[in-house]
């Protein structure tokens, strides 16, 4: 059985310990002294929402976030308004936004089209994203996984020319809404084309959120055989309140860039029952309590959740925020 393995001295509390013990060392695994947070709730928080949140609210919310310590806030997608509708003032928002130095403000972009407005608005980090099941990359960018490949070879030549960085998603690691269950080895080969292609980056979505930690292992053992653990993100939806527990397996397995929502906002209007992804404030929560830095300051972080929150006319989904309103 996995145990926390920690040496706590007898006359030490355990806040002291922590300030000792910069990392939890777990089973002799050593977790990552730092993570980045790559914050996804401006674009998967906000795209399934019914109602059309205002620009300003948008850029409001993108604002706030750069004063929080953030180094990655992805703004907004440069998909089809007819298939998101949500993110139709993909343009507004990257005019409108006050972008900080030091931030990265990275955008969607699934085919040469998007990728060329966003360029246009001054995108300097683009995103393209891809899917380990054939249902899911038809429903959500209606194509096959292959033509979706040819897509984005195409941005990537034009990225590089531009000299833009390009990170990558695989959707449906841990399960897919129309196919169950995925098989590891299919994750591990969409990966390893997207890394080949020349993403820098690959985040692996467990989309609807069904995955759990040994589901997690298995995956990202598969995956780590193509492509280094140091390229990897993970993106975890909590439909199952499973997404902490999956984001320290592969913080175990060495993964140290995590993608979250703040206030737990999100989901896929393409992937039924998906909820949000799992909330900034958490991830950070465990984090910190792991001894492990992210740059992100808590409090103005639960604060910019309740902006949203209030905002969308809603309680927010993240457990530490609900439990520091409390105090
Ligand atoms: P399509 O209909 O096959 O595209 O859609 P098309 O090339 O045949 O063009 C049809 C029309 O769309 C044309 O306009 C194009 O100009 C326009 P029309 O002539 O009919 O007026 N079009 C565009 N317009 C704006 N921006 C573009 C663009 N491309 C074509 N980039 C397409 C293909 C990919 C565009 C469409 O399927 C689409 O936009 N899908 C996006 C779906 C989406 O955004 N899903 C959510 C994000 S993915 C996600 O949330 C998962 C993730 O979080 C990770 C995880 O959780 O697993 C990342
Ligand atoms: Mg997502």
């Amino acid at each position: 059985m996995r145990k926390l393995q920690v040496v706590l001295l007898p006359h030490l509390s355990v806040s002291q310990a922590y300030k000792l013990h910069p990392c939890w060392n777990m089973q002799g695994t050593r977790l990552p002294e730092y993570v980045k947070i790559v914050e996804v709730g401006p674009r998967d928080g906000l795209q399934n929402e019914k109602q059309i949140v205002p620009t300003s609210v948008k850029v409001d919310l993108i604002n706030r976030l750069s004063e929080t310590g953030l180094s990655v806030i992805e703004a907004t997608s440069f998909v089809s308004p007819k298939w998101v509708p949500q993110m139709g003032d993909h343009t507004d928002v990257m005019r409108d936004i006050r972008r900080h130095p030091g931030v990265n403000y990275p955008v969607l972009t699934p085919n040469l089209k998007g990728f060329q407005s966003a360029i246009a608005v001054g995108a300097k980090e683009v995103a393209i994203f891809g899917a380990a099941s054939e249902s899911f990359s038809k429903k959500n960018i209606n194509c096959t996984i292959e033509e979706s490949l040819r897509r984005f070879d195409e941005v990537m030549k034009a990225a590089k020319v531009a000299n833009i960085p390009v990170r990558a998603y695989v959707s449906c690691v841990l399960g897919c809404p129309y196919e169950g269950k995925i098989q590891p080895e299919a994750v591990a080969e969409v990966a390893k084309k997207m890394y080949s292609m020349g993403c820098y980056e690959i985040s692996l979505g467990d989309t609807i959120g069904v995955g759990t930690p040994g589901g997690m292992q298995a995956m990202l053992e598969a995956v780590t055989r193509e492509v280094p653990v140091s390229a990897l993100a993970v993106h975890c939806h909590d439909t199952y309140g499973q997404a902490l527990a999956n984001i320290l397996t592969a913080l175990q397995m060495g993964v140290s860039v995590v993608d979250s929502s703040v206030a737990g906002l999100g989901g896929c209007p393409y992937a039924k029952g998906a909820s949000g992804n799992v909330a900034t404030e958490d991830v950070v929560y465990m984090l910190h309590g792991l001894g492990i830095r992210t740059g992100v300051d808590l409090a103005k972080l639960t604060s910019v959740g309740s902006f949203i929150s209030a905002a969308l006319g809603r309680r927010t989904s993240s457990k530490v925020a609900q439990a520091m309103s409390k105090l």
